[in-house]
């Protein structure tokens, strides 16, 4: 029953890599150019396919523990050089989704010298630790790149300060191989062109794989906590809008493929808040002008992110379009009813309602009362569809009672396993 939907395992790791390197223009690219680093050295060594994958995924989205643009920019200009929490962070957000999970330990290893790994027992010629330190010389070698400086103006530099890290940072056989994959100024041209991420996705090590809907459905669930654990206000917000919207849907007559794609549209319609910093989003104050201005790009971007996933056409659009109001006045389109798809207007229902029903930091959590009052309201104006806002109201309940419960869990994962890493 559940076979039919089928995602691009590479396309997705792409699009998130491209867009968590979007906040900040000292980070653009920063993960891409850190996998075709680790990919020419692992070509090199003559790594087997599947290592050489394992690699490829871990480096595509290397800094997922680093939740905020701020954490990110934060690590990316750290001058200490095991910044441990957003390694084990990004490390247990593998583990959650089984097709990156075989890459979890290179992501908790990616700052770990070959000093500590000796100290603890590991050899470099184990496949992970190996890996782990082409990571680490990629990552390193990437933000060393003066980005205002022509490439081959600072390769010898680069060279250099990476050869620095031999002994017991790197081990001196990765330096080696570091050196023979960079004396050709292809690399280096190659490294900093433009189109660098359409070239490595032609040629990518997973170029073929394809994700059936558990599969796609885990991954959807690492992205969604990668978009919520941000805050605790946020925590649970997508898993309560993806129940709240499969169980509307079900109401609606929607069944099979259209219901699971409904329900990883809730899951990632926020996804956008990628390049939104935390210092806004989770600001406790009103927001100014200029404030939701930034925070109402994420829509976009959602889009943006989930348009390009083979496979994830219809979902982009009942995900992107959830802050769309039937009167045209909504954002970031400004479509009328006519143009929004139903399933795009149960998302926007289901996040309205949850919004509500949760607490935030300027306002306590809504009560049954007020939640269906807001919605009411909302309905009359023509900004929602009065069906979907009376299939809500008639059996609220139920349908809130189970995204609650979908929330709660979420909750648990959320304190239990990432609060705790700081
Ligand atoms: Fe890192
Ligand atoms: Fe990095
Ligand atoms: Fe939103």
């Amino acid at each position: 029953m559940w076979a039919h939907l089928k995602v691009n395992l590479t396309d997705i790791l792409f699009s998130v890599s491209e867009t968590m390197d979007l906040p900040d223009p000292s980070l653009v690219d920063h993960q891409v150019r850190t996998a075709y680093i680790a990919s020419e050295l692992a070509r090199a060594a003559n790594l087997d396919h599947e290592l050489s994958e394992r690699l490829f995924m871990a480096a595509m989205l290397h800094d997922i523990g680093a939740l905020s643009p701020e954490e990110k920019i934060g690590v990316h200009v750290a001058e200490d050089l095991f910044p441990g929490a957003h390694c084990l962070r990004g490390g247990k957000l593998f583990r959650e989704a089984f097709w990156l999970a075989p890459a979890g330990e290179i992501v908790d290893w990616h700052h770990t010298p070959i000093s500590q790994h000796q100290k603890e027992g590991r050899s470099f010629a184990d496949d992970n630790v190996l890996a782990a330190q082409f990571l680490l010389l990629a990552d390193h070698l990437e933000r060393w790149i003066d980005r205002r400086q022509f490439i081959l103006h600072q390769s010898d530099r680069l060279r250099t300060q990476v050869s620095q890290l031999s002994g017991d940072i790197l081990h001196p056989d990765v330096i080696q191989l570091l050196r023979q994959v960079s004396t050709c100024e292809d690399f280096w041209l190659e490294l900093v062109s433009k189109d660098l991420a359409l070239r490595l996705q032609q040629r990518c090590p997973l170029r073929s794989i394809d994700l059936d809907f558990e599969a796609a459905r885990a991954i959807a669930v690492v992205l969604k906590d990668i978009t919520d654990f941000r805050s605790r206000f946020t925590a649970s917000h997508s898993s309560g809008v993806a129940a709240c919207a499969r169980s509307l849907a079900q109401r609606l007559a929607f069944s099979g493929k259209d219901l699971q794609q409904i329900e990883i549209a809730g899951f990632l319609h926020d996804v956008g808040k990628l390049v939104v910093p935390n210092a806004i989003l989770c600001k406790p104050e009103r927001l100014t002008a200029e404030e939701y201005a930034i925070i109402r790009q994420h829509p976009f971007y959602t889009y943006r992110v989930l348009s390009r996933v083979r496979g994830f056409e219809q979902i982009a659009e009942w995900a992107s379009y959830h802050h769309e109001r039937l009167n045209g006045s909504g954002y970031p389109g400004r479509l009328e009813r006519n143009a929004l798809d139903v399933g795009a207007k149960i998302v926007a229902v289901a996040d309205v309602a949850s919004a509500i029903a949760e607490s935030r930091p300027y306002r306590d959590q809504g009560n049954k009362e007020t939640v269906i009052s807001a919605l009411r309201n909302m309905s009359a104006q023509k900004l929602l569809e009065p069906v979907i806002v009376e299939a809500l109201t008639d059996d609220y309940d139920e349908i809130v009672g189970a995204s609650l419960e979908a929330q709660a869990e979420d909750e648990r994962r959320y304190q239990e396993r990432y609060m705790t890493i700081t």
